[in-house]
């Protein structure tokens, strides 16, 4: 764990010198960590995306300093910026921007192959990535032949293709409904806890921003406010809540059998204390009726010793049986020769 990226008093302006210039981000600082899942909300024009075109190397600073993964991105140079946008970062966005001509397989694999991966490497990756995303019944089709969700996992598995330790996610959920969304956050989830990706994710879903580790509030080109989240998914927590539920039913179920067997064993005691007494009576009736003798003769009857004269038979008994298995089997082979 460490820092991943780091901005200091990052200022963004456009129209440099011009009459309208504009002051869009007012020096924002700001720490993510390795790992983290942060979210940044903010009313339309506060400079969320400003921002995030920033911290994916689409867009250089006016002033201020800004690294990634320790390296100083205000010195890099234009092939540098470029490794960082197909290295450390994976972009997805409100619109998925797929590329319309291609399926979703060739889609995923194009940012390998501006990374020089070989075929068969890109080929293997794109269908795990899809499988990851639950869209490995999809490789073939175009976008368009794709649901808004759908297309969002692809661009997903896309932002995924060189294993950056940074997924950007401008608005992913925006253009989709909420069922969708839900399902494209829980990818979010999943890639950030089980591939420890470290998520920035701009959203307008106050739902969605509080289910991450951290929420960056804002406005007018400025932060206004940083507050924990939950860090979990709503489908996790309700999976949580659903379970708690269950324990404390089973509790209660468990609880009343308790009472209700110490109660039983209260009620047996009583029974067994006043059966005792009947015990003891018919005992002594029991040894009046059965003489001794005849105790003696059940015993031989049960006993399970074979007598010498049994064995014989039995054994010849087992010898007549197998000739007779043989004698049929000759009949069969008679009848394979008479063919
Ligand atoms: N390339 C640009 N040129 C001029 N103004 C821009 C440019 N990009 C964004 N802006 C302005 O910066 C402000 C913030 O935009 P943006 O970062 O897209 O906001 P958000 O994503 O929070 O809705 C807006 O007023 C927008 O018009
Ligand atoms: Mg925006």
């Amino acid at each position: 764990m460490g820092t991943i990226i780091k901005l200091q008093n990052i200022v963004k302006k456009f129209y440099i010198g011009e009459p309208n210039e504009l002051e869009i981000l007012h020096g924002i600082s700001l720490e993510v960590e390795d790992g983290e899942f942060v979210a940044i909300v903010g009313p339309s024009g506060s400079g969320k995306s400003t921002l995030m075109n920033m911290i994916g190397a689409l867009d250089r600073p006016t002033s201020g300093e800004y690294f990634i993964d320790g390296i100083d991105v205000g010195k890099a140079d234009d092939e540098e910026l470029s490794d960082i946008r197909n290295q450390k970062v994976g972009f997805v966005f409100q619109t998925y921007n797929l590329i319309p001509k291609v399926n979703a397989l060739k889609n995923i694999e194009l940012p390998m192959l501006y990374a020089g991966t070989d075929r068969q490497t890109r080929i293997k990756r794109s269908e795990e990535l899809l499988e990851l995303v639950g869209m490995a019944d999809r490789a073939k089709h175009l976008p368009e032949e794709l649901s808004g969700g759908q297309k969002q996992r692809v661009a997903i598995a896309r932002a995924m293709a060189n294993d950056p330790a940074i997924i950007l996610a401008d608005e992913p959920t925006g253009a989709l409904d909420s069922k969708t969304g839900r399902m494209v956050m829980d990818i979010f989830h999943k890639l950030n806890k089980e591939k420890h990706k470290t998520i920035v994710l701009i959203t307008h879903s106050e739902e969605l921003a509080e289910e991450t580790d951290r929420i960056i509030s804002l406005k007018d080109g400025e932060i206004v406010d940083i507050r924990k989240g939950s860090g979990k998914s709503a489908t996790e927590k309700q999976k949580e809540e659903d379970e708690k539920i269950i324990n404390e039913t089973i509790k209660e179920i468990s609880d009343t059998f308790d009472e209700l067997n110490a109660s039983i064993e209260l009620e047996d005691e009583k029974m067994d204390s006043s059966e005792e007494v009947k015990v003891e009576e018919n005992k002594e009736e029991n040894v009046e009726e059965k003489p001794e003798e005849n105790k003696d003769d059940i015993k031989e009857e049960n006993s399970g010793e074979v007598s010498e004269e049994n064995k014989e038979v039995q054994e010849e008994t087992n010898t007549e049986n197998n000739e007779d298995d043989n004698n049929t089997n000759d009949n069969n082979d008679d009848k394979k020769e008479d063919k």
